[in-house]
């Protein structure tokens, strides 16, 4: 492996892409020991494209009717439905299959455990406008790495993401494993993108429903329950809810909560890149 640093952040470069040493410590012996079973469904993205919305979704569409109150108005997306890597690492610890049937992930395609890439198991790839993903992340890995603009500003955070330097980067691999993973297996692998879904909410929605194996009826249809998951999984507001604006997560680096809520904004992009760029 090949290593990269910057203050006190390190990558190192596994199998094409840029991962952190903790998380390298499980992905690498749960490759062989993690079992997916039939059924199981694995939301897949490059950080910062909508997986925090994704996980929302889905985990709304599969407990919807299961509650008075949505677990979601009270507990961070990413405590209602776990990283992978975040069960790789008990599996690691303890020997034990994850017992979730939902799991998100960021590793790149060929890097995902043997079990899942020999299944027939469905996966849901979100992605999102490159620009917007790179500003998002710019933010984001500033404030976990405590750095202010003047210690890291966005053109050296720009060239860096641009030669594939940023956590499970490179962007473009990672987005590619899964496009011709698709283009063999189109059954099983779901393309959203994040401005299509903020345009029209609905139709991805029932998409996505119907593709994890559970659609909407049209008794449900008809009582609005569609437009009900739409309105608890907005940015509005779940970036409004007291849980989301404090505490950490218990996912695998214990990110405070409010970092996965910043502007939701199609477009910032052009707040920070230059018509040269
Ligand atoms: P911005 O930094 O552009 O605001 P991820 O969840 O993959 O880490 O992506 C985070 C991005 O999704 C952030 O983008 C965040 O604000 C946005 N986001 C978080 N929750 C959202 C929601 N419910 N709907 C739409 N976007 C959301």
């Amino acid at each position: 492996t090949c290593s990269w640093s910057k203050g006190k952040y390190t990558l190192h470069k596994y199998q094409g892409f840029w991962s952190h040493r903790k998380l390298l410590e499980v992905a690498i012996p749960a490759q062989q020991s993690f079992k997916a079973r039939p059924g199981d469904v694995f939301l897949c993205s490059y950080p910062k494209s909508g997986t925090t919305w994704l996980k929302a979704l889905v985990y709304a569409i599969i407990t919807r009717g299961k509650f008075d109150k949505s677990p979601l108005l009270t507990t961070l997306p990413h405590n209602c439905l776990p990283f992978l890597e975040k069960e790789l690492e008990q599996i690691v610890a303890n020997q034990k299959n994850s017992c979730f049937a939902h799991v998100a992930t960021h590793l790149p395609y060929h890097s995902l455990p043997e079990s899942i890439l020999a299944s027939n198991c469905k996966m849901v790839y979100i992605y999102r406008n490159v620009k917007d993903v790179i500003v998002s992340y710019y933010h984001f890995s500033r404030e976990i790495a405590k750095l202010t603009m003047e210690d890291a500003p966005f053109e050296e955070a720009f060239n860096e993401f641009y030669q594939g330097i940023s956590l499970y980067g490179p962007y473009w691999d990672h987005i590619l494993g899964y496009w011709r993973a698709s283009l063999e297996r189109p059954d099983i692998i779901l393309f959203l993108k994040y401005e299509d879904m903020k345009k029209d909410p609905t139709i991805h929605l029932k998409r996505l429903a119907e593709f994890i194996g559970y659609p909407f009826t049209i008794e449900e249809e008809k009582a609005g329950v569609i437009q009900s998951i739409i309105n608890l999984c907005s940015f509005e507001n779940l970036s409004n809810l007291e849980v989301n604006k404090s505490g950490c997560s218990n996912g695998f680096f214990g990110i405070e909560n409010r970092l996965y809520f910043r502007k939701a904004k199609e477009g910032d992009w052009k707040n920070y890149f230059t018509d040269e760029g």
